[in-house]
């Protein structure tokens, strides 16, 4: 080994190699990286068109804001009143500040929301149905509107459908 330094030293040989080590780790490094920032941009580029939607769209129908106001006014609005506005610690479900709260959320995250934790004195003993219903009510209040087809409680679903705030209407008149 020394005798090996010894004649690069005197050679030159030993500073090519390190040349070609500088040069062997960007390759092993420096590729990999930049390789896979293309890559990543590529797949990117690559995602499918968009299938989110929102609010405004229409997701829900009359009658199943129907079946939910009967429900809410069972479950809920003991605490949350039926104008929807809240009182006490029971915060207004409808409005500008409702709205701004969930902005940018999905339908799925209220539904979850509602669901794991409302009626706050006893979460989670209504049926998926009958949450998704009082969901679709809780839309119509804010007067975001109806459509054609019912919102499914396949929670997929509805994570597709985007809360956006909306100028507030009537429902917040009566608070
Ligand atoms: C016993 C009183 C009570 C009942 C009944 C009740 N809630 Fe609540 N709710 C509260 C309280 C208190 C809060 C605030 C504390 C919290 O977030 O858990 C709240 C929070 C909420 C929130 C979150 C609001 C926000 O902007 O973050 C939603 C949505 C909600 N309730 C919906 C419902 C629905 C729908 C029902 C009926 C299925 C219901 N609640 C029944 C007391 C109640």
């Amino acid at each position: 080994m020394d005798f090996q330094v010894v004649i690069d030293r005197s050679t030159g040989i030993r500073n090519r190699r390190r040349s070609w080590t500088v040069f062997t780790i960007l390759a092993l490094v420096v590729w990999p990286v930049i390789g896979s920032v293309i890559v990543g941009t590529a797949s990117v580029r690559a995602q499918p068109p968009e299938t989110q939607k929102s609010v405004l769209g229409g997701v829900y129908t009359e009658a199943q804001a129907t079946r939910g106001q009967e429900a809410y006014r069972q479950e809920c609005a003991g605490c949350h009143l039926d104008s929807l506005g809240g009182a006490d610690m029971a915060p207004g479900l409808v409005g500008e500040a409702f709205q701004k709260q969930w902005t940018d959320l999905t339908v799925g995250d209220l539904f979850e929301r509602i669901r794991i934790s409302m009626p706050q004195d006893s979460p989670a003993h209504l049926s998926r149905q009958a949450y998704i219903d009082i969901v679709a009510y809780i839309l119509k209040a804010n007067d975001f509107p109806a459509g054609s087809s019912e919102l499914s409680h396949d929670l997929a679903m509805l994570k597709q459908i985007t809360i956006v705030a909306k100028t507030v209407g009537p429902a917040m008149a009566a608070h």
